[in-house]
């Protein structure tokens, strides 16, 4: 029996699964970690909590599998993106908190850069927005807050990397500063042309090369863990981005298959096979993966509050116990009576880029009650993906047949209902709803052989329900049109 283990770093918590040759899950273990908010706009991590509650649900999930890591075939990563490390290389030590993909701080430097003109050019190269939510801002700021970082930087003292590469420098004792073209797409500083990270993109945000990690594929043995962190040496064959991973978990193999994952955020990946498509309406370019050399790329809808939104109506709010219940609150209304959320919490990612838009409730009366902020909560996340299916769309990537869901909140059959609904496109939930730890796993367990290829992936893949559009096309574009009037009010409201 060939046996993978699949590490999934998220925003909000460490999982670990361990998968058969069949693509079933043996064993799990998942951990949350702490989030921390200093400052308006700002979040960090703990980069040390980060990988001691990795560590724990790997050693966890073998428990729970009943397997030894030697029996391991070879283990992926697959990680939250973007998010920001920075560390000493003699001994592994973080300098600074992580800073996380949502984190607003660096808002003000990127509107200087796109004030100077260089978002074409930045568009150009990494397929990206000029956003604070990739890297390189990110790993900027560092650089200039740290007490000597970038003097220690150009010396070559210092590593960067995106949580992928802070993993495996500890798993593999810090013998590997690696990434995969995935990640490295979302940094802001790799050319997803040229494949390689880009000079004059590191000349702009004033990154020293000798930070980087190198670029190794997302599917392919890069090394192994050295043999004390697990209790055995286990080949490193699989790294990709969490909304990759998925992706290729959810075996959208072909051009113009597409899945959207409900975890913190929402991510709505389209593959475009081996040709880049650049977006005319604000979507992403991005790399999907690369496997034996060969790059896959994707068209991608960031959306920065999905499945995060219920976790504030329970932490932020107390409207609700358990995350669970969202569902039954929201169904014992007929509607949101009126009301609409827009969870501009940390700004508006895809397609309106706008650091600066702010949480907004409108429509409240006194008839309003928790049910209907609930409701107005589902129809938030599902029309946030109405408007990337809008744009893709528009740039001539669809027309999209059948949309894949995949993430915490793709249990909830009420918001997968709504998402049809407003879509006007069947949503398909597939049996295994864990397709990130999936995708890494298969992209492992391809790296070295326990399958031939996607094909034989793809086999695995089964539908557990198909929700199928019932709502009239008046209503649809009556409750699309209120949202994009409420959308537009929460605009700009951070600089007011
Ligand atoms: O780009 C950020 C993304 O990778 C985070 O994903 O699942 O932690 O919301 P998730």
């Amino acid at each position: 029996m060939s046996w993978l283990l699949a590490l999934d770093q998220g925003t909000s918590s460490s999982r670990a699964m361990v998968f058969d040759a069949d693509g079933c899950a043996r064993g799990a273990a998942q951990k949350d970690f702490t989030q921390f908010f200093p400052h308006p706009g700002w979040v960090e991590h703990d980069p040390d909590e980060i990988l001691a509650s990795q560590l724990d649900c790997a050693r966890a999930a073998l428990v729970d599998a009943g397997i030894a890591a030697a029996e391991l075939a070879a283990l992926g990563i697959t990680n939250q993106r973007e998010t920001t490390i920075l560390w000493e290389r003699s001994t592994g030590r973080a300098l600074a908190p992580a800073i996380v993909w949502q984190d607003r701080r660096t808002a003000v430097a990127c509107d200087r850069l796109r004030a100077d003109g260089y978002s074409d050019l930045i568009r150009a190269r990494t397929g990206l927005e000029l956003d604070a939510y990739f890297s390189a801002s990110k790993l900027a700021w560092l650089l200039d807050n740290v007490p000597d970082a970038r003097r220690r930087a150009e010396a070559g003292e210092l590593a960067f990397g995106t949580v992928d590469s802070w993993l495996v420098w500890h798993l593999s004792g810090g013998a590997l500063h690696v990434t995969d073209p995935g990640n490295a797409a979302r940094t802001m500083l790799f050319n997803i042309r040229s494949g390689d990270w880009d000079d004059q993109l590191l000349a702009l945000f004033d990154i020293p090369r000798a930070l980087l990690p190198r670029i190794v594929d997302s599917s392919g043995r890069c090394g192994e863990t050295h043999a004390e962190v697990l209790g055995a040496a286990v080949p490193i064959a699989g790294i990709a981005g969490d909304q990759q991973a998925a992706t290729f978990g959810q075996a959208c193999f072909t051009p113009g298959m597409a899945k959207n994952t409900y975890g913190t955020g929402c991510f709505l990946l389209m593959n475009t096979g081996a040709g880049i498509v650049a977006s005319a309406n604000r979507l992403l370019t991005t790399v999907a993966w690369r496997a034996g050399g060969r790059t896959s790329y994707a068209l991608e809808g960031s959306i920065f509050m999905g499945g995060a939104i219920v976790q504030w109506l329970r932490d932020g709010l107390g409207l609700i116990r358990h995350s669970g219940e969202i569902e039954a609150l929201a169904a014992s209304v007929p509607d949101s009576g009126g009301v609409v959320l827009v969870p501009a919490f940390t700004g508006l990612g895809a397609p309106y880029w706008d650091a600066y838009a702010r949480g907004a409730l409108f429509g409240l009366t006194r008839g309003t009650g928790a049910a209907h902020i609930a409701r107005a909560a589902l129809e938030a996340i599902a029309l946030q993906t109405v408007d990337l299916v809008a744009a893709m769309d528009r740039d001539g990537a669809g027309p999209l047949r059948e949309l894949r869901v995949d993430g915490g909140a793709a249990a909830n059959d009420l918001l997968m209902q709504l998402q049809a609904d407003l879509l006007g496109v069947p949503v398909v939930r597939p049996q295994m709803l864990e397709t990130t730890a999936l995708g890494a796993a298969y992209l492992a367990g391809l790296g070295v052989g326990v399958w031939s290829g996607e094909h034989e992936v793809a086999a695995h893949w089964r539908a557990e329900r198909r929700f199928e559009p019932a709502m009239g096309a008046d209503r649809r574009e009556a409750l699309i049109a209120r949202w994009h009037r409420a959308v537009g009010r929460s605009r700009g409201w951070a600089e007011a």
